[in-house]
């Protein structure tokens, strides 16, 4: 579907019926990273996942930045009439997660930050996110996958599920060009979101993959002790996209941490 956010495209899915959850991808996903996760909560759940701009089938128009994209999926929900949401984002998605909690709180019913982190990026991180927009623009997005796809599968899952590589790298490929400098650029000129922690105050579940080497467990662990009465999960054998390496014990904590919220 495609929903008219103040003048631009915006796919997304919206599948199922029950307390509504948002679901935010990552860098360089679209929307189709949470296939494992709508096909399950289905029945449990109305999910609502939007490819961001510059991702997938949305309008590729800038600006590009963390808080735009916050903005647009603001306007989705508003326009699907959904009044509050759980959050989820996976990574950049968790940078969108915060950046909707510090512009549109009311629509924030409780929080899932998976495999993300809250600071912003250091020197060396912006000097590689340069290099990678070279990479883009001067070859393509297929050598943009090659070179995310080394980080973004844990090493049990790159030994024992070989074809999820080749999924994963095809939902990397497909991203354009302008939406990853798009992207790399918001992410580069993304603030601190540090000090944010101690003003959230809504049931909040942090996830992260043990084996993820992008955003590790140390990074989560920052996010679970900053966050008052926050649970933090644990996926082993799982990398950065921990909900497609081990999509069933990803949906159990999801699962579980939603039956947990009151909607009385
Ligand atoms: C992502 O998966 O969204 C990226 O690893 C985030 C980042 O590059 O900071």
């Amino acid at each position: 579907m495609i929903a008219l956010c103040d003048g631009i495209e915006i796919a997304y899915d919206d599948v199922g019926s029950g307390p509504p959850i948002a679901f935010i991808h990552g860098f360089p996903h679209n929307r189709s990273l949470w296939s494992p996760q709508l096909g399950a909560l289905v029945d449990r759940a109305r999910c609502i996942a939007p490819d961001l701009r510059g991702f997938g089938e949305s309008s590729r128009h800038g600006p590009y930045t963390i808080d735009q994209y916050a903005d647009d999926v603001a306007m989705l929900l508003e326009e699907l009439d959904i009044e509050h949401a759980v959050v989820v984002g996976l990574s950049m998605g968790g940078y969108v997660a915060f950046a909707l909690w510090r512009r549109h709180r009311a629509l924030v019913r409780a929080l899932v930050l998976a495999d993300t982190r809250a600071g912003a990026d250091t020197d060396d991180g912006r000097d590689k996110r340069r290099a990678l927009i070279d990479v883009a623009r001067t070859r393509g997005s297929d050598a943009v996958a090659a070179a995310q796809i080394v980080g973004m599968i844990g090493k049990t899952t790159r030994d024992k599920r070989p074809a999820l590589i080749d999924d994963v790298h095809r939902m990397l490929a497909r991203a354009n060009v302008d939406g990853i400098v798009g992207a790399l650029e918001a992410m580069m000129a993304r603030i601190d979101s540090t000090p944010t922690l101690a003003t959230i105050d809504v049931p909040t579940l942090v996830i992260v993959g043990d084996e993820d080497v992008l955003t590790p467990k140390s990074e989560s662990q920052i996010l679970h002790d900053a966050i008052r009465g926050s649970k933090l999960e644990v996926i082993e054998h799982a990398g950065h996209v921990s909900n497609m390496e081990r999509p069933a014990a990803f949906n159990h904590v999801l699962s579980e941490f939603i039956a947990s919220l009151d909607y009385s």
